[in-house]
């Protein structure tokens, strides 16, 4: 393993890591160079467990022991160490979790791979707000969700934040993007998926009616935060699924929505 030294902010070498910003991140950098950023060592792990390729790895010498192992087992892979002040000026935060590493996106993997085998699929419509994509992620993994769709405009599941706020588990569960919305519907159908859009809508049916047939294969859509689902879509579902509101409040906020739908919805045979 060779360890890089940096002593200038504008070293070239790690452009993967200058001004992550929010906006700049999701703007520019993660989309169109096909990389994302994992940050921490414990994130970083993960992704690695999952087969993902680092391209460098970034962290203040302080850490180095720590990741022994990790550079052990990519030997040809450059390892940038600077001082904290030094990452701080270069990446545009504190680095407090000690390490990050600029990883290859993975190829996508095909909508019929992912679909087949599975019986629990859940659907972001546009989720534009990263920790609702990241918590959404979390419940999918635990609640035994077999795979995630997201639409055209979804926040990316691959974003420091949302990687962060789900624990890892967006290397766990498989998912993909979809080109066609709402027309990509209409392909889980013809896999004999029932789709279901998760909805506070006049004819929608109480989630534990619908939890009561425990349906063979069941797509459930989540609608965006604020306006909720679009007619388009709504229009493109099997039916409508609703999680009864209590006291005189309007709707639960997505993520919580998700958690609730995937464990009463589950497959129980
Ligand atoms: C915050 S809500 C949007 C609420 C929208 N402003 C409204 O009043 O209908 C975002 C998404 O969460 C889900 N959701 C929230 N509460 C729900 C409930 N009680 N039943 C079913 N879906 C719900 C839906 O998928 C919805 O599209």
């Amino acid at each position: 393993m060779t360890f890089h030294y940096l002593e200038s902010a504008d070293d070239p070498r790690v452009s993967d890591y200058t001004t992550l910003t929010d906006v700049h991140l999701r703007k520019l950098r993660e989309p169109a160079e096909g990389m994302y950023i994992a940050e921490s060592s414990r994130v970083l792990r993960r992704a690695l467990a999952a087969g993902h390729q680092p391209r460098s790895f970034f962290l203040a010498e302080k850490w180095m022991a720590d990741l022994d192992d990790v550079f052990q087992a990519y030997p040809d892979v450059p390892a940038f160490i600077g001082s904290a002040g030094l990452l701080e000026e270069i990446t545009g935060f504190h680095l407090h979790r000690g390490a990050m590493a600029a990883m290859q996106r993975p190829a996508p993997v095909p909508l019929t791979d992912l679909l087949a085998g599975a019986r629990r699929v859940a659907v972001l419509e546009d989720i534009v707000d990263h920790t609702n994509v990241g918590a959404i992620f979390r419940s999918a993994a635990a609640l035994d969700i077999d795979a995630v769709l997201v639409s055209p405009r979804c926040g990316d599941p691959l974003y420091r934040r949302s990687v962060r706020v789900s624990m890892g588990t967006v290397f766990q569960v498989p998912w993909a993007r979809l080109h066609h919305w709402p027309g990509d519907l209409q392909v889980l159908k013809e896999h004999g998926f029932t789709v279901a859009a998760l909805e506070l809508t006049p004819e929608a049916e109480d989630v534990d009616a619908v939890a009561s047939r425990n349906v063979d294969r069941l797509a459930l859509v989540l609608g965006t935060e604020g306006a909720g689902m679009s007619p388009e879509t709504l229009a493109a579902v099997d039916l409508a699924v609703k999680i009864p509101m209590r006291n005189g409040v309007d709707s639960l906020n997505v993520a919580a929505a998700s958690a609730v739908a995937f464990w009463e919805l589950r497959a129980r045979s």
